[in-house]
């Protein structure tokens, strides 16, 4: 077989560089599926391993790309036949294993999900990591008890792709959803995703803080952390819980114990990273059915494989609005 195609990290000079290279299917890190990408996408982490952001690759050379979409091209797992789609996103991809920017991958089979009925590759990959991560926080927050008509729901980092499509997901399940944004311009499209509401990062003062402030939502997934996540700590309704999910903005944060102790507010990790083969699939399957976001169109554009770096760089800008999904092999992407 030719040397495939791929964007590769490397370890020169004591730091890490991504770049596009050749490569061979016998220097593909091991796994039992080996499969023939088509599609990738971009995520927060994707933009920091490709720029050479220190400590997120665990191994070198390692090929870039937490999520991919294609067909099994060989399996030494007989659950996985040659021919069948599939998808795999984090899990380690991208980081501790070749990952999804190559046109091809070996996929350990317990990271392989077969392509649920109901989504094309294109929306596999409009989805990601970032639509499982959306889904995984909407199932958390709900097993803690968040119902609709308990209050709104706020999302933070509404414009990027796990704040987009926790808009979707929230709204289509009957939540009154606020948009938190840094990108005032994009009021109508974070509206014509469901948010009922869009409040400008800017007409917030995170410099006063009140360990207890006028509380007003039920929910709130944040991609933010740093000030971000102590504001929200301090806006929860009684019983209300975060989903924290990103540090777009920090990781440290501050807080008091207050709005714990008196107000009997939660905070969830949660980690797309750690769920299990079976739990894993189940919510592909969900996010394939009932809970598959209707805007998906509006949310993902296609890129092509050599537009990679200048995504990269327009995602750490913060100038991303939604998903791009990358084209890596075949025919134009359909939707
Ligand atoms: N826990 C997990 O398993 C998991 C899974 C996926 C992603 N993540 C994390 O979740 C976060 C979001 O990921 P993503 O892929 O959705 O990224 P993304 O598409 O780049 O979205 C991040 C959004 O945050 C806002 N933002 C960016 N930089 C900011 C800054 N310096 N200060 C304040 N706001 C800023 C922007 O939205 P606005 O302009 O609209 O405010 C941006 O669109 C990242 O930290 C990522 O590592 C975690």
């Amino acid at each position: 077989m030719n040397p495939c195609k791929a964007f590769r990290v490397f370890q020169e000079g004591g730091r890490a560089q991504g770049r596009f290279t050749e490569m061979r299917l016998e220097e593909l890190a091991p796994g039992e599926v080996l499969v023939k990408v088509e599609l990738s996408s971009v995520n927060y982490k994707d933009a920091l391993a490709g720029t050479g952001a220190p400590g997120l690759i665990r191994r070198f050379p390692c090929t870039a790309g937490i999520d991919l979409c294609g067909t099994v091209a060989e399996s030494a797992d007989p659950e996985f036949k040659p021919g069948d789609g599939v998808l795999a996103t984090c899990c380690g991809l991208g980081e501790s294993q070749d990952g999804g920017y190559a046109e091809y991958c070996r996929v350990p089979s317990a990271w392989a999900v077969p392509l649920p009925a109901g989504l094309s590759p294109f929306e596999a990959m409009a989805l990601g990591t970032a639509g499982f991560t959306a889904a995984l926080a909407l199932q958390r927050l709900e097993h803690e008890g968040l119902r609709p008509g308990q209050g709104p729901v706020i999302v933070t980092g509404a414009t990027g792709g796990v704040g987009s499509l926790s808009i979707c997901l929230l709204a289509q399940a009957g939540y009154r959803v606020t948009a938190l944004t840094g990108k005032p311009d994009q009021e109508g499209w974070l509206k014509g995703l469901g948010a009922s509401e869009v409040l400008r990062r800017d007409s917030l003062d995170f410099s006063r803080i009140k360990p207890l402030g006028q509380a007003v939502w039920a929910g709130a997934v944040d991609s933010l952390g740093a000030q971000a996540l102590s504001w929200l700590a301090s806006t929860m309704l009684p019983g209300g819980a975060i989903a924290s999910i990103g540090l777009a903005a920090g990781a440290a944060f501050s807080a008091t114990v207050m709005p714990f102790i008196l107000r009997g507010v939660s905070i969830l990790g949660i980690n797309a990273l750690s769920v299990e083969a079976a739990p894993r699939r189940a919510l592909w399957r969900r996010l394939a059915g009932e809970l598959k976001p209707r805007a998906l169109d509006s949310i993902a554009e296609p890129i092509g494989f050599a537009q990679l770096p200048e995504a990269f760089s327009r995602m750490l800008a913060g100038k991303v609005r939604g998903r791009s999904v990358v084209r890596i092999s075949g025919p134009e992407a359909s939707r």
